[in-house]
């Protein structure tokens, strides 16, 4: 690894999971207008997700991350986007509500294309084609000129993500996240969970609240901060010839900044060190979230830290804990205590979807909804006993009524798994599953923050 970096240093780094194009001239030729097309977020946007993620690592505010595990072009709809949307919306007030801080609310959305795979190929009844590495980069359909990787892909990927990430701005800024509208945020289709109930019974609380605040004179016109929300985006930096091409030299502070997100993490199979997915990353000024699973030793996460982070700027780095339900107890220890050594502040937070795979009885890849509960319930026992502050929460979820995880208090079987299942990748959370998954983590929050308060009274 050279000392200088560049925006395409990491070309002479050791680079995975990157898909072969066939044809040089049209890749280049892509990059190229991707390189000459407007930044998706400016650089103080992302220095202002990184001064909030420094509230996190303090224990003063909390994260919600949350969104597809792979945006699809077929799925590029208005209403798709509003829904998942919403249900992080009412995620968040449920969050604040029970927890008192502020959240930190970051989308999987607007960019979350690219996916890594465990084999280059893929065999089906003794066809062999490259795998589906997302719509970013090849089409799904097994056939073979689907799956040839097609540069244009990316200057597709970037309008869709210029179109939603408009979206989401106009939703944020416009009058929809305004917190009158907190009952309007409820889906129809969840009327059959209790949690329905519960929420309900939050927005009166707050509508009361506000009815209380605004016979004082604070309403949305003295308190701007009532009528909108700030909504932040990212997606794992995995196809880098895409994320080279939006790195942009800030003009007001001259630091280079990854401007296809506000935020961006390396995902457990390119976090090696001497990755080339570490060595773009380091250069970049974004907030970076770094996936640590049970690979991953406590000595070569601190020297990835000392290189992603020689500067030790709080809320530079958020570390997504993804173990498994059975393996966090005993994994997560040693990874918090190296941490605490080095003195290095991070974000920590759970992501309790990718240890929790299982095929069910019937071929589906799901995620039951226990499981996915015994890790967010492992990540705070073990942050309480350690001393250490769970932060955060990164999620696969959509605001769609999908079949794809099993259980919830609405029970998703085995069998119903056929009926809704439509992810392009990893089986995500429905939003029912994803508001009981709130109410039960602003449960756990709550009972953190009573042991935090309680251990400085002592
Ligand atoms: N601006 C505050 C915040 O984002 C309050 C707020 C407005 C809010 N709309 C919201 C909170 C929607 C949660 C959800 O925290
Ligand atoms: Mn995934």
């Amino acid at each position: 690894m050279t000392d200088k970096w560049t925006p395409d240093s990491w070309t002479r780094a050791d680079a995975r999971q990157l898909p072969t194009y066939p044809d040089a001239a049209a890749l280049d030729a892509a990059t190229d207008t991707l390189s000459r097309f407007p930044p998706l977020v400016f650089a103080g946007e992302a220095r202002a997700l990184t001064a909030d993620l420094a509230k996190v690592a303090e224990g003063k505010a909390f994260l919600l991350q949350g969104g597809d595990c792979a945006e699809s072009f077929a799925e590029f709809h208005p209403n798709n986007i509003r829904d998942t949307f919403r249900v992080i919306l009412q995620m968040a007030v449920v969050l604040t509500f029970a927890s008192k801080l502020p959240v930190v609310k970051v989308g999987r959305m607007a960019g979350q294309f690219a996916k890594p795979r465990s084999t280059d190929m893929e065999t089906q009844d003794g066809v062999e084609l490259p795998s589906y590495r997302g719509d970013i980069v090849n089409d799904i359909a097994f056939t073979p000129e689907g799956r040839v990787p097609d540069p244009q892909r990316m200057v597709q990927a970037y309008n869709q993500s210029a179109a939603t990430l408009n979206l989401l701005r106009a939703f944020s800024n416009g009058g929809y996240a305004n917190l009158h509208q907190v009952h309007a945020w409820t889906h129809d289709f969840m009327g059959r969970s209790p949690w329905t109930r519960e929420y309900k019974d939050v927005a009166d609380r707050i509508g009361e609240a506000l009815e209380f605040m605004a016979a004082c004179g604070i309403n949305m016109d003295t308190v701007p901060q009532l009528k909108a929300t700030q909504f932040y985006t990212s997606h794992e930096a995995l196809l880098l010839r895409y994320e080279e091409a939006l790195t942009r030299q800030d003009s007001l502070t001259g630091g280079w900044y990854d401007t296809s997100a506000h935020m961006v993490w390396i995902g457990d199979r390119t976090r090696f060190e001497g990755s080339a997915h570490i060595e773009f990353l380091r250069g970049i000024g974004n907030p970076i979230g770094l996936k640590c699973g049970p690979s991953l030793q406590p000595d070569e996460l601190i020297r990835i830290l000392d290189t992603l982070n020689p500067g030790r700027t709080p809320g530079r780095m958020t570390l997504i804990t993804r173990f498994g339900h059975d393996k966090i107890e005993s994994g997560l220890p040693p990874l918090i205590r190296a941490v605490q050594r080095s003195g290095h502040p991070v974000v920590w937070s759970c992501d309790p979807m990718h240890g929790n795979v299982v095929k069910a009885g019937n071929g589906y890849k799901t995620r039951p909804f226990e499981r996915i509960l015994g890790e967010v319930r492992g990540f705070f026992a073990v942050h309480r006993t350690e001393g250490s502050f769970g932060g955060g929460i990164h999620i696969e979820m959509t605001g769609q009524n999908v079949t794809e995880c099993t259980g919830g208090a609405v029970d998703v079987s085995e069998l119903d798994l056929a009926d809704r299942y439509h992810t392009h990748c990893d089986p995500r959370l429905n939003a029912a599953q994803s508001l009981e998954l709130a109410f039960l983590l602003a449960e756990l929050l709550r009972a953190e923050l009573a042991g935090v308060a309680g251990r400085q009274a002592a």
